[in-house]
Order: structure tokens, then sequence, then C-alpha cells
């Protein structure tokens, strides 16, 4: 991607990596970095850290880090050209553009343009006489007509090709509605509509894009939902059905349910803060992406073992991050003939109203309540011999509560509810607890008397091979970073020295820019690196490093790499470890993914 270097010199200057992660995360100043909670991953107290000197972010958490493109990348989700073309429209500069770049960027404006005018097409068939079929249905789920607008719902028609004419018709091409998602291929040649004689839910997400269609038959056949593929502008992990509505909503959290029309209902009797993942099991990034709307999460599943089971592994998730979240259980419905069966929110809003489920969602209960009730049902607590079991199950379960509060209340309701002494079930937890923390602290010490380990990159493709040349290496590269007034005017290595293949590539990128008078700083080597290198760059500029006797460390680094070099190539090396070694080069520079300055 070739972004013209000086132009790239003068955004990183423009766009303070202060400034930008600051309208994302909010930061504090601790000594010469800021610190605040880490946005690419769930965490309650900050590992997240901003060099203002440095001009970059680490996190010691999840240990993601690089300069202020990188950040807008992983943030925005978005590639780096478009992150850089981002980042130039906030600092208000003109992008230097070589055609084929535009290009790539155009395509995925088209794509969006695409699905604007497939959506305005949906909609319009929706109030015509065509869309008689889908308007019976609406009715039939008792969705009015404001809801339906609101939503931006549409209908497709029991036809072949209806999208794909009017869509040519406008000036698309059949590949883009291909890379769309909106027609298949027949294989024979042909091409035909995805969606027919469905209900179209457009996908919206909160910038105000359409990046997807969801759809349901009108009848019972299957499938019964319909979704858009994986597409340039769409993954599923990263989007909430209703997010775009929902974000605006002024009440105090946001509800999550299992389907699309559980959402229209939920926003019709006026819980405006109701979203659904479309027919996935909640993802990290979907936490982060409510995190930055809300505070607290209402988890709205199905009362069935799928929706408990899936309830339980989204509390696993959401353990960790700084949502607060409850749990609201919808009550088994009855019936004519006396059976218990689950009913959905639109179920249970349509058989019972609005009022009684704002009552079902002041009463939800918090995660731990729902657990410990899940704990609770699976023993018969009428028998002494399950009430023992309940005990060691239970005493675990509140044994993982971080606060010792919380511990206390909990505790006391497992004594009710297996109806023992506060004292014993208090006994039981401690010993928990203990056990619980010697493990933590167990698998600690393993991984520090183990430092080779801990030395090696996060990345497993980035294994070090020697890392006795490679902590050396990485020495060179800081020193080069912090001060690189140490480093004489001749290169003092060669690229082919380093041990590892992205250490040397990074020397050879640092030591370019020296030699062009620019200056020697990480976030200029976003370009030429994948993500992962670049957190791994990062990561290893988190060492100590002083700079006191840099001259001596960085004479005692070069020793030891030529040193390791010669053994190497002096035929000191075991000829098969030589052998794996360049056939370990050879699949790197295959696997694609790096970028080429
Ligand atoms: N889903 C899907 N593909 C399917 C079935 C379901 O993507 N074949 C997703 C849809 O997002 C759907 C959600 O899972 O909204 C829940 O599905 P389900 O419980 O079967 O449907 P309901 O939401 O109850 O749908 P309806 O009330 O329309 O029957
Ligand atoms: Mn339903």
């Amino acid at each position: 991607m070739a972004f013209p270097q000086n132009f790239l010199d003068e955004l990183t200057a423009r766009c303070d990596i202060v400034d930008v992660v600051g309208s994302y995360v909010q930061l504090t100043r601790k000594g010469g970095n800021l610190f605040g909670l880490c946005p690419f991953h769930s965490e309650k107290t900050g590992s997240f850290s901003v060099s203002p000197d440095g001009q970059f972010y680490y996190c010691f958490g999840c240990k993601k880090g690089g300069g202020v493109i990188n950040f807008i990348m992983e943030e925005e989700n978005l590639p780096y050209p478009d992150a850089v073309r981002f980042l130039a429209r906030r600092a208000g500069m003109e992008v230097p553009e070589e055609e084929g770049d535009r290009e790539a960027g155009r395509r995925r404006q088209r794509l969006l343009e695409l699905n604007r005018d497939a959506a305005r097409f949906y909609y319009q068939l929706l109030q015509q006489p065509e869309g008689r079929a889908v308007r019976d249905y609406l009715e039939r789920r008792r969705i009015r007509k404001s809801t339906a607008v609101n939503f931006g719902m549409g209908a497709s028609l029991d036809a072949w090709d209806v999208l794909l004419n009017a869509m040519t018709k406008k000036g698309y091409t059949k590949s883009e509605l291909l890379t769309a998602g909106l027609i298949v291929d027949n294989k024979r040649g042909g091409f035909y509509d995805k969606f027919r004689n469905r209900l179209m839910l457009p996908v919206i997400d909160t910038r105000g894009d359409v990046v997807a269609f969801g759809s349901r038959v009108l009848d019972k056949s299957e499938p019964k939902y319909m979704n858009s593929s994986e597409t340039p502008v769409y993954s599923k992990r990263r989007v909430l059905y209703g997010l775009n509505l929902a974000r605006k909503s002024k009440r105090p959290n946001i509800i999550l349910c299992e389907g699309n029309l559980d959402i229209v209902t939920l926003h019709q009797a006026g819980f405006n803060n109701a979203v659904a993942s479309m027919g996935t099991a909640l993802t990290q990034e979907q936490v982060r992406l409510l995190s930055r709307f809300t505070k607290e999460l209402v988890l709205c599943y199905d009362n069935d073992s799928a929706g408990k089971a899936a309830t339980e592994k989204a509390l696993q998730l959401l353990g960790s991050s700084e949502l607060s979240v409850k749990v609201l259980q919808l009550p088994l419905q009855r019936t004519g003939d006396g059976a218990l069966v689950k009913q959905d929110a639109d179920d249970f809003i349509k058989n019972q109203g609005a009022d009684a489920f704002e009552r079902l969602l002041n009463g939800s209960e918090n995660g731990i309540e729902f657990r410990m009730a899940q704990v609770a049902g699976k023993y018969d607590l009428g028998s002494d011999e399950s009430r023992v079991a309940y005990c060691a199950e239970i005493s675990g379960l509140i044994a993982t509560l971080p606060g010792a509060v919380e511990r206390e209340i909990y505790t006391a309701r497992a004594a009710e509810t297996a109806r023992i002494t506060p004292d014993a079930m208090k006994l039981e937890v401690q010993r928990a607890r203990k056990r619980l923390l010697n493990r933590e602290n167990r698998a600690a010490l393993r991984k520090e008397l183990n430092p080779a380990a801990l030395s090696q990159p996060a990345e497993r493709s980035l294994r070090y091979d020697n890392i006795r040349s490679a902590m050396a290496e990485e020495g060179v590269l800081r020193l080069l970073l912090r001060d690189d007034s140490l480093f004489p005017p001749q290169p003092p290595l060669k690229e082919e020295q380093f041990s590892s293949p992205l250490l040397g590539r990074v020397f050879s990128l640092l030591w370019q820019a020296r030699e062009e008078g620019r200056a020697i700083a990480l976030p200029a080597l976003t370009g030429a690196l994948t993500p992962e290198e670049m957190s791994h760059i990062t990561s290893l500029c988190q060492r100590p490093e002083s700079l006191k006797n840099g001259k001596q460390a960085l004479a005692d680094y070069i020793a030891v790499i030529s040193g390791e070099w010669e053994r190497r190539t002096a035929g000191g090396e075991d000829p098969l470890a030589a052998a794996m070694r360049k056939n370990k080069y050879k699949n790197k520079s295959g696997t694609g993914g790096k970028r080429n300055v």
C-alpha cells in the first residue's frame, strides 16, 4: 500500500495518539504514560497504556499494541489503507491516492451504496401492491406500520430476478451484487435473487450504513431465517441487530435477545434499548461494541436448555468485562393442555403485555443469582447426599467472586438453600477460595520459572529459533528506537545476521528511516508489518532498557548477535536445524499478510 512516506509522516505527526485514543478510551495520566481500560479485551482494571513520547499504545493484558494507525485499524475494524483515510479525514488532510487504492476504497463505498439501494428497493416493494403478502404477515405478527418503517423493513417478492434487474438497471454489476451477497450463482452461467418472498430486515451498523440483510419466510417453510453471508462490509461477529436504534435509547441499559423479531416487538412496546446477535453466540467484539454505549447489559435469552447454555456462556464472556450484567428469565407459558412451553420476548409481550415485561426487567437477577439458581436446580435438596454435593459445587462457584462482601452475602443465601448453618457454609467457601488462589499462584509461578517461554512472542508464528540472539536483537531495536545517537554512522549489523527474520526486517526499516533523515519511531512501521508483528515490536519496547550505559549495552548486544551468527554460518549449527530454519523463512514469506513499503 504505497502512500508517500512524507504524507504518512505528516499524518502521524498531526494525529497525536493521546488525542485519537482519548476519543475512544478514558485515559488517566500515571507518570509519563496514560492508562485506561483496554478497548480490545474485557477488563476491569486498566492495563492499556499510551505513550505520548513514543506515540504508541500497548495493552499489558491482551498484548496488542502499535501506532495510531494500528489503533484505528483495530478499533474501527478497517484495513490499513482505510484506516489511513479515516485518520486523514479526521485531521483534515487530503490523501494522495494511487489509482489502485482509490479503487479499493470506492469498491467498499459502492457496496454500501448497493446495500442501501437494495434496502430502499425492498422498502418500496413493501408499500406497493406486490408487497401484500409481507404486509399481511406483519399484520399477523401485530407489527405496526410505524415500527416497520422505523426498522426500514422491506419485502422481497416471490420471483427470481426482481432485485437483480432493478439493481442492474441502476448500474450495479453482477459481480458487485454477488459480492454483496444479494444474488446467487446457479452454476450454469445464470444468477438469481438470494432473498425471495421474505420479510426483509436491513442490518444497520452504528454508523448508519446498511451492512447486510436478515430475512424471514412468511410461512412455516425452511430456512426460517436467512441472513447475508459475510462480505467485505459485513462481519456478523461485529454487528448487533437494532443497535443503531438502541444506542439512542434513554433507558439505562441494553437488552440482548436471541431473535430479530423479538427486538422489533420490544421496540414497539417501548423497550427501544433491545438488540439481538443474529443467530450467533455473543462475541468478544460485540461486548466491546456494547460497552461503548452502555454500562449494563440485560441478557434475555430463551428459557430452554439452549437459551440457558447461551446465558452461561455469555456470563463467562462478560465476567471479565466492565459491563454489569443481569439475567432476565422469561417464565414458561402454560398451554391449553396444561403443558409448560418456553416463550420468547415476542411471545411474552403479546401474551402478558409491556407492563409485565417491565416488571420482569426490574426484577431481573444478576449473573451470580442466575448461576446459583442453575446449580440449585441440578440437585434434589431433599436428600442429604445431594445437599452435600450441592454445597461442594456452590462453594466453588461463590469462591470465584472477587469481593469479600459479595462472597459473604451469597454464602448466607446458599446456606439457606442447603439448610445448613451459615458458619458451615462459610468454611466450605473459604476452603474453596484457598484452593482457587493456590491454583492461580501455582500457574503464575510456573510461568515465572520458565523465562524462555516468557520471552517468546505471544504470536506463535513469530516464535524465536535462537532466544539468546533474539533477546540481543530486541535490545538493539529498543536502543535504536530510544536513542539512535548511540549508533555509528554505518549499520553495525546486517539484516541476515538477525536470527529472527522479523527483527532483522524491522532493523532494516528503522535504519532506512534514519538514512532518509526521518524520525525513527514505531508508528512509521505500521504499513510494513502485520498487526500481530506490530504488537510484538511494541511489546519489546516495554522492557526496561537503561540508556546510561547505552553504548556498552549496544556493543554487548552486537557481540552476542554476531557470535551467534558465526556459530550458525560456520557450520556450527546442526544441519537439520539449519534446513528447518531455511524452510521456515520460505514459509514466512509465502504467508502473505504483510505489506511491503
Ligand atoms: N436464526 C437464524 N437462522 C435460522 C434460525 C434462526 O439466523 N435458521 C436466528 C435469527 O436471527 C432469529 C434467531 O436466530 O431471529 C432466533 O431464532 P428462533 O428462536 O428460531 O426464532 P424467533 O426469533 O422466535 O423467530 P420467530 O418468532 O420469527 O419464529
Ligand atoms: Mn419468536
